[in-house]
């Protein structure tokens, strides 16, 4: 495996109030990485510190090899790290496809790539196309969010940074955001998805789990999604796309029994499997 984003002992806070104090992590190039975490745990502040809003205390950030900690959010997104901010703050009064274009800015001399990364947002999100002389503040909260992740894109990231994809959202839309957070991955770009429902598992290659500052765990999304006793430790139970990472009643028994010898079916279908199938659809934009 190579290593895209190295985290080492690193600590941020606001004012004189510390949230993180040292964390440690990596994230694999080409794999999509969850954060979980109840609120508060720090998660907007951990990726908020990557993408360069916050300047970190202590410790170090590096991506492809060096140093970024301390890089102001112009300079990483040229370097192909992008943040979609929690809240989709997306441009009320422009357009959708004005919304687009502002998300390219830094990368505007790339005419051909802007003109394919286009595309391809279009592609994954056809409302967007179908709106794109609308103005945002005038979509809905799911199609902002769509939009929000493809202003995104537009900067032809290396390594993208979703917080809160599905907040807000119905589970059906919810799902339909993984499934294109599937996609993005699989067309080439790290993912780390920020999130507090527990159905992203199923998209993730790796998952983190933070607690008051801390990575309490680290491990592929496969195993805390499967491991009922894990998952009830670090995030309260539920497995449901819709489920928030906070305690629910967990399924009785026979239930729980049922679920696990149910045949699998193409949601239960693994996170690397699922990948593979991806990328054998090839290149989408003929459907
Ligand atoms: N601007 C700020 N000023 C002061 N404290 C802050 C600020 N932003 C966050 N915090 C505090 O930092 C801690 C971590 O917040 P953070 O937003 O990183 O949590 P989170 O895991 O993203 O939570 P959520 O799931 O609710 O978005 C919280 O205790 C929060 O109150
Ligand atoms: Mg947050």
């Amino acid at each position: 495996m190579s290593v895209l984003l190295e985290i080492r002992g690193l600590e941020v806070g606001y004012g004189a109030i510390p949230v993180l104090q040292g964390i440690d992590f990596d994230v694999e190039e080409g794999k999509t990485t969850v954060l979980l975490g109840l609120n508060g745990a720090g998660k907007t502040t951990t990726v908020g510190a990557i993408s360069g809003l916050l300047k970190p205390w202590g410790g170090t950030i590096s991506f492809e090899g060096e140093r970024i900690d301390g890089l102001e959010p112009p300079a990483l997104v040229d370097r192909g790290v992008t943040l979609v901010p929690e809240g989709r703050r997306v441009f009320p009064a422009l357009s959708v496809a004005q919304n687009l274009r502002l998300g390219s800015w830094t990368k505007r001399k790339r005419g051909a790539e802007l003109k394919d990364a286009e595309e391809k947002v279009y592609d994954y999100f056809p409302i967007l196309l179908e709106r794109r002389t609308q103005m945002a503040g005038t979509l809905s909260g799911g199609q902002q969010q769509m939009l929000a992740v493809g202003r995104g894109l537009m900067s032809l990231p290396k390594l993208i940074l979703i917080d809160e994809a599905s907040l807000g959202l119905s589970p059906a839309l919810a799902k339909t955001v993984f499934n294109i957070v599937d996609r993005i991955n699989a067309d080439g770009t790290t993912v780390i998805i920020v999130e507090q429902n527990v159905g992203v598992l199923k998209h993730a290659d790796n998952a983190l789990v933070m607690e008051k500052g801390e990575i309490v765990y680290r491990g592929s999304g496969e195993e805390l999604r499967s491991g009922d006793e894990l998952r009830r430790t670090y995030l309260g139970g539920g497995d449901e796309e819709a489920a928030p990472a906070v305690a629910r009643p967990t399924p009785a028994p026979a239930q729980a029994a049922a679920q696990a010898s149910a045949p699998a079916t193409s949601d239960d279908e693994p996170r690397s499997r699922r990948r593979s199938r991806a990328r054998r659809a090839g290149k989408p934009g003929t459907g």
